[in-house]
């Protein structure tokens, strides 16, 4: 007899080639897996990764935010299609587009995201080249729950990288985007188990299980 608990049914939302939606993808083949991905959608019709997820055999939706006269409209038809595919948890990943307050509401706990930065440091876009204009050492990437202002949420997991004196704005991106594939499926695998408490805005993880090392950098 089964008695695992039913699979979370997650939306992943996309604008562009989707690596992140990749790796969750991939992770969630696993049969001990918490979550199934039931649709990958999209603001941008020619989002390379929508080819990818269809090719695998996962439903793909395609809304283009152009189309819709505003971004309320936009929003209801987003929150529509993620009621018709039955989500219970949408996963944003790389979806770059503002949501409305209402949008947000609605998926209130229910909505997680991606950031490439130690939030709340280096909030928004062009995160790699602050980082870089900053001089700060380390960086990393960050899993939140989402909440109307933009990259805020509680804090589901990071993971921290060294920055080098030598790092282009790309380079920085790609050890950053390494990390990001390897933290989202962990936490969007602690998330769909329900190992989180959120209280006060504050994510708790039910136990404490970062293995206590320090990342330094420069390391002497
Ligand atoms: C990722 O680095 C993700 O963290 C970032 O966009 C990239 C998408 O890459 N998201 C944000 O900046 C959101 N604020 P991907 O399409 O290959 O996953």
């Amino acid at each position: 007899m089964n008695t695992a608990a039913p699979k979370k049914r997650v939306a992943i939302l996309i604008s562009g080639r989707g690596s992140n939606m990749m790796s969750l993808v991939q992770a969630a083949c696993a049969p001990d897996y918490p979550a199934e991905i039931v649709a990958v959608l999209s603001n941008r019709p020619k989002a390379t990764g929508l080819i990818w997820a269809r090719d695998q055999g996962i439903e793909t939706i395609s809304l283009d935010h152009q189309g819709f006269e505003s971004r309320v409209c936009f929003d209801q038809a987003l929150h529509e299609a993620l009621e018709a595919v039955g989500a219970e948890i949408v996963a944003c990943a790389g979806f770059m587009r503002l949501m409305t307050p209402k949008l947000v509401k609605r998926w209130h706990n229910r909505m997680v995201n991606i950031h490439p930065s130690l939030l709340p440091a280096f909030k928004g876009l062009n995160t790699h080249d602050r980082v870089l204009a900053a001089g700060v050492r380390i960086t990393g990437c960050t899993v939140h729950v989402v909440r109307p202002e933009m990259d805020t949420g509680p804090i589901l997991g990071q993971a921290a990288v060294p920055v080098f004196n030598s790092d282009t704005t790309e380079v920085l991106a790609e050890r950053v985007l390494t990390a990001e594939h390897r933290l989202y499926p962990q936490i969007l695998s602690l998330f769909a188990a329900e190992r989180y408490d959120i209280n006060q805005e504050v994510a708790h993880f039910k136990e404490d299980c970062a293995d206590g090392s320090i990342l330094l950098s420069p390391k002497v």
